[in-house]
């Protein structure tokens, strides 16, 4: 069984969501699947006949790190809890590049959502220049060691490399740039070991970057690898639902 989660960013809209609902009804499988649309669509559970199936979790893509007040334009993790959403991205590479995110940040918006029963999904992964740098591996334990807050509740990790992110590689100018499977295996088993040494063995840890039907059944199979975030290939319903039928290999 693997999670799927599916990140629509600043993208989506009520007839995407009515798509995506109708089309993960009809699906059978073994994964958790989880779709992570904007705030706005987060407690929109019913359209023209149409209902969010109940194997179809909800999560925000980032929430406050603050329990409420003079935040404008923040959301805490208790109102995301309160629209029904159950999963939390947070300390995506999006928003660590185009907000600043701290990994200390990140840590605080992961214990704001234990704190109100959201399930985060918590992101690392270095950027084009670290990896050419020959730094990855410290950049991504670095991130792992203080993005992860110290409080006993199940989280989840996931490594996305932001140079094979499909935004990603806007950022390196090279379309064609994939991780490879031995790319991905060796940072997974790096990571676990991390989180091994610090008392979460059996964390589950998800791949992000470019992952899609034609190929998340042979990213599925890396050992350590339990499950994808998918950006991209979330969008349009018959996209998503090929990947989430591709990643179910069990
Ligand atoms: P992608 O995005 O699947 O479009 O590469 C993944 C993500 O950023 O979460």
């Amino acid at each position: 069984m693997k999670i799927i989660a599916g990140n629509w960013k600043m993208n989506g809209s009520l007839a995407m969501l009515r798509d995506m609902y109708a089309a993960i009804a009809d699906v059978k499988t073994n994964n958790i699947v989880v779709l992570c649309p904007p705030f706005t669509l987060l407690n929109v559970r019913h359209m023209d006949g149409v209902e969010c199936p109940k194997h179809l979790i909800i999560g925000a893509q980032d929430i406050s790190e603050h329990d409420g007040g003079t935040f404008t334009g923040d959301i805490s993790a208790k109102m995301v809890a309160e629209s029904g959403a159950k999963y939390v991205i947070v300390g995506h590479s999006e928003r660590r590049a185009n907000h600043g995110e701290t990994s200390e940040l990140v840590a605080k918006k992961a214990v704001k959502a234990i704190e109100n029963k959201l399930m985060p999904i918590i992101c690392v992964g270095e950027n084009a220049a670290q990896r050419e740098s020959g730094s990855a591996f410290d950049v991504v334990g670095e991130m792992v060691r203080k993005s992860i807050p110290n409080i006993d509740s199940e989280i989840i990790v996931a490594y996305e490399p932001v140079w094979a992110i499909s935004a990603g590689k806007i950022e390196t100018g090279k379309n064609d740039r994939t991780a490879t499977t031995r790319d991905i295996a060796e940072m997974h088993v790096f990571i676990a070991d991390i989180l091994k040494e610090i008392g979460r063995a059996g964390t589950k840890i998800l791949y992000g970057g470019s992952v899609k039907g034609s190929n998340a059944a042979e990213i599925m199979a890396i050992p350590n690898v339990d499950g994808a975030l998918v950006g991209g290939a979330s969008l349009k319903a018959s996209d998503f639902v090929a990947t989430v039928l591709a990643a179910d290999i069990n």
